[in-house]
């Protein structure tokens, strides 16, 4: 039997890495301020600049191209919200995203449109394929800015940033991706993808909360949206936070061993969407054909509320979350999940189990057996509920 809650939910958030915990408490005593020009702040700016030189090394960018943030959220409104006031906005009116983003990227084109600014959103079919006809279609010498993500949150469809960057790039128009989502999960090298700007957050991929970074071309605009310090060459002011930058610092330095962790991740992956639609036939995994990141499934179990799963499945010692986000107290189905076409039944019923570095196959199997086990229940109490409702 496995000690503890059993966590599948690591698109949420991922554990600290535990060799990470050490080093953490090794950083302890350097809690200069990395400004100050004494001992103690030298301490605490060499963890900065070595955490910097790790990323970079790890992404393929420069390290002068990198801008810390709070994490990802921060960063999307900076990239986004940043460029509403540069020289090319005065010119370029239009932005283009998708239906699928994360809330951070939403929110910021919905704050865009009442700055005057029109926003096209592209949306995503079920198979996880983006509407090229539209994209292409709306994407003009009026576009300032193309942001679409690099991998989804909650089916881990990825998009063709590549592709996407070179139409962008070839119509005068920047190009912005949100990565928080594909680093810790697939290869990434930021300068080979022909991106402007691209954002990520530590808590991701087994760092710290509160730290991620923002990516930016050099020579591209940048617009700081925290001003105060001279921080970060004056492009995000505020004391750094140290310890959570050395700690994505040392897991940047693990990304370059990845490659086994992504098979390790797929491996489980697939036994586990095979084993679930052997074992409920009538499930069905969104976007299973797509290209996805190797951790992420997002499933519709046909005639259970993803509500009560995610609780029972709970109680029986398992962490995981639905595609949806509650809102105001409100369980609604999955804005993502219906922007790609699932009814609302489907989205209502669907789970999203997401996987990591340090998921074991013992893990994966007592799970399969205790979501078998609980969709069968929820479905008899379901049908005996029906049929005293509509008795023959
Ligand atoms: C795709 C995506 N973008 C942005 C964010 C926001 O990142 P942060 O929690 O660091 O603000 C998340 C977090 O879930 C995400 O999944």
């Amino acid at each position: 039997m496995l000690n503890g809650p059993i966590y599948f939910d690591y698109n949420a958030t991922s554990p600290i890495h535990p060799e990470l915990q050490e080093k953490i408490v090794e950083w302890l005593p350097f809690w200069g301020n990395p400004s100050s020009v004494h001992a103690h702040g030298r301490q605490a700016k060499k963890l900065v600049r070595e955490a910097r030189q790790s990323i970079a090394d790890a992404l393929g960018v420069s390290p002068l191209e990198l801008i810390f943030t709070s994490g990802g959220s921060e960063g999307n409104n900076t990239v986004i919200c940043g460029l509403l006031f540069s020289a090319q906005a005065e010119e370029r009116k239009e932005l283009i995203t998708t239906t699928i983003e994360h809330p951070s990227v939403t929110r910021a084109m919905d704050f865009a449109e009442t700055q005057g600014f029109k926003v096209h959103r592209i949306e995503v079919n079920r198979q996880g394929e983006l509407d090229f006809f539209h994209f292409e279609r709306v994407l003009s010498e009026k576009t300032l800015l193309v942001s679409m993500m690099l991998a989804n949150n909650e089916t881990g469809i990825l998009l063709p940033i590549k592709k996407i960057a070179t139409l962008a790039k070839a119509r005068g128009a920047l190009m912005h991706t949100d990565a928080v989502q594909a680093i810790g999960k697939i290869n990434i090298n930021l300068g080979d993808l022909g991106v402007d700007y691209a954002t990520f957050s530590g808590h991701k991929f087994y760092a710290l909360k509160g730290t991620g970074a923002i990516y930016a071309r050099r020579g591209q605009e940048f617009f700081n949206y925290i001003h105060g310090g001279g921080q970060e060459r004056g492009r995000r002011a505020g004391t750094e936070n140290v310890l959570a930058i050395a700690s994505m610092g040392y897991m940047a330095h693990k990304l370059q061993k990845m490659p086994e962790h992504y098979e390790h991740m797929l491996e489980l992956r697939d036994f586990f969407e095979a084993q679930i639609l052997q074992k409920i036939p009538d499930a069905e995994i969104t976007s299973q054909k797509a290209k996805r990141v190797p951790n992420t499934s997002s499933v519709i179990l046909p005639g259970v509320h993803g509500e009560s799963l995610l609780m029972s499945l709970d109680i029986k010692g398992f962490s995981v979350s639905t595609g949806s986000a509650c809102s105001s107290g409100s369980s609604e189905p999955s804005v993502v999940l219906r922007n790609m076409g699932l009814t609302r039944d489907e989205a209502q019923s669907s789970l999203r189990v997401s996987m990591g570095w340090m998921t074991t196959r013992e893990e994966v199997e007592s799970f399969i057996e205790a979501l078998v086990s609980i969709v069968d229940h929820l479905r008899n109490i379901k049908n005996r509920g029906d049929s005293r409702a509509n008795p023959s």
